[in-house]
């Protein structure tokens, strides 16, 4: 007899199997009882029926416990009112880890209790879609740059830089130096994008971000793509065409996730036409200005309101151009005619779920580098590496960060982003 996982059910219908699964719920009656059993890939129903298996084993059915591990055999039929469309008509039961007094009931926790238990959280059946398809995003971020020639390069996580600024930096010694561990892996990939053309990298990064919200991790993982020879107003087709290309593949391969969460199919279809608006940093104040958000000054940064207002104006994932150099990074391009912006774009999810890309030009000028490092307090010996890159061979080039967190969590349609990653690090939280 064949082990399978029911995600495979389709080929083995009418078969008689074993599957090794956890009892995340049941009911029963007299003559028949329903476990709702969890293989890892899917949750399904086991019917065990009293006159088919005996006195015996529908017993021990029937008193199985929540999270009890078992070997089930039996035969898999289609079930068409289930989500899933298949369940097992269990024929035998072994009972492989004992359960008892399992703290995630069924009735109603609050979040908290929800984190504190994260290790055992993971099994329900929300998590599990939503790690569906954090694994189908990751899947097809792979796939979209391998297509489109881009290698990969692991960035190191334990660094002397600070590419975002020097205030959400985690410090850490290393022997008998400082070093910081990675807020994003750029101006590796900008050194790798010189010896590689086209690159990418995915990868954890760090900000010890005092920020307590809905969209701000600890630790996330980022993918930064990085491209020679590349101007921005081909890399933001680049980033529009990624992002389609992930939300297609979530539609195309995560039926059964989609279906967990609730989340609308046609909502998400809007998000696979391009290309995707466009609005300037200068039109995007205007326009906050012109309803009534009187908070917004030029030069200011968005807060959460304002990039929520911004994006509930389109209805697909929206690019803001060309912020003002003072809210902004160090190495971005300075605009050609411009002296207060650079050239750049945030990306802003629809449905207030804020910016899942940062990205821009890179200045490419030794000397402008030098005094814009200078400016931000860095210090210069620590960039001279990267000052390199502007000595050999300085080239156009432009690149961008997706935040793998906050896709998920778009995509998914839930609420919080400490969700859509298995063990988030949270502002006071770093257990379990
Ligand atoms: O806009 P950011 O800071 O850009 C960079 O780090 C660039 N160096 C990327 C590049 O050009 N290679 O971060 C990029 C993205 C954001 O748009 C957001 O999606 C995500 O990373 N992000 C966070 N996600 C969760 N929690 C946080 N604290 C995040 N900070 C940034
Ligand atoms: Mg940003």
């Amino acid at each position: 007899m064949e082990s399978i996982q029911i995600l495979d059910a389709k080929k083995h219908v009418g078969e008689t199997v074993q599957i090794g699964a956890w009892v995340a719920n049941k009911r029963s009656s007299g003559k028949i009882a329903f476990l709702q059993l969890r293989d890892g890939t899917a949750y399904f129903q086991g019917i065990v029926v009293k006159s088919e298996v005996g006195e015996e084993v529908f017993q021990l059915a029937k008193n199985l416990n929540q999270e009890t591990a078992v070997l089930v055999t039996g035969e898999i039929r289609e079930d068409s009112r289930s989500k899933f469309g298949y369940e097992i008509g269990i024929s035998g039961l072994e009972v492989v880890g004992e359960s008892h007094d399992y703290p995630i009931t069924p009735k109603e926790h609050g979040t908290d209790f929800l984190m504190d238990h994260r290790h055992l959280w993971l099994r329900s059946s929300k998590q599990h879609a939503i790690m569906q398809i954090r694994n189908e995003i990751i899947r097809a971020t792979y796939e979209f740059f391998n297509k489109n020639g881009f290698i990969k390069i692991d960035p190191p996580i334990l660094t002397g830089s600070a590419p975002e600024g020097t205030t959400d930096l985690f410090e850490t010694n290393y022997f008998d130096q400082k070093a910081y561990l990675s807020q994003s892996g750029q101006l590796y990939m900008e050194a790798a994008a010189m010896a590689f053309g086209k690159v990418f990298s995915f990868g954890p990064t760090f900000r010890a971000e005092k920020s307590k919200t809905r969209r701000h991790l600890i630790e996330f993982w980022m993918i930064e793509p990085e491209m020679a020879f590349m101007h921005q107003e081909e890399s933001i087709e680049v980033q529009e065409q990624y992002v389609a290309f992930l939300v297609q593949n979530v539609l195309d391969n995560c039926d059964y996730a989609l279906d967990v969460l609730g989340r609308d199919r046609e909502v998400l279809k809007k998000y696979t036409k391009l290309p995707f608006p466009r609005i300037s940093y200068d039109d995007a104040v205007e326009l906050l200005q012109k309803n009534g958000f009187d908070d917004i000054q030029w030069g200011d940064d968005f807060g959460s309101p304002h990039e929520t207002f911004i994006a509930n104006s389109f209805d697909q994932p929206v690019f803001i151009l060309n912020y003002p150099k003072a809210i902004k990074p160090f190495y971005m391009k300075p605009h050609p005619t411009r002296e207060d912006v650079v050239i750049c774009a945030d990306m802003i999810a629809p449905e207030g779920y804020g910016e899942i890309i940062g990205g821009s030009e890179r200045a490419i000028d030794h000397e402008y580098l030098l005094e814009q490092i200078r400016a931000h307090g860095l210090d210069e010996n620590e960039y001279s590496w990267y000052l390199d890159l502007r000595k050999y061979g300085s080239v156009p080039h432009t690149g961008f960060g997706l935040g793998l967190e906050r896709t998920v969590t778009w995509l998914s349609g839930i609420e919080h982003v400490r969700e859509s990653i298995p063990f988030p690090r949270l502002l006071n939280r770093i257990y379990p």
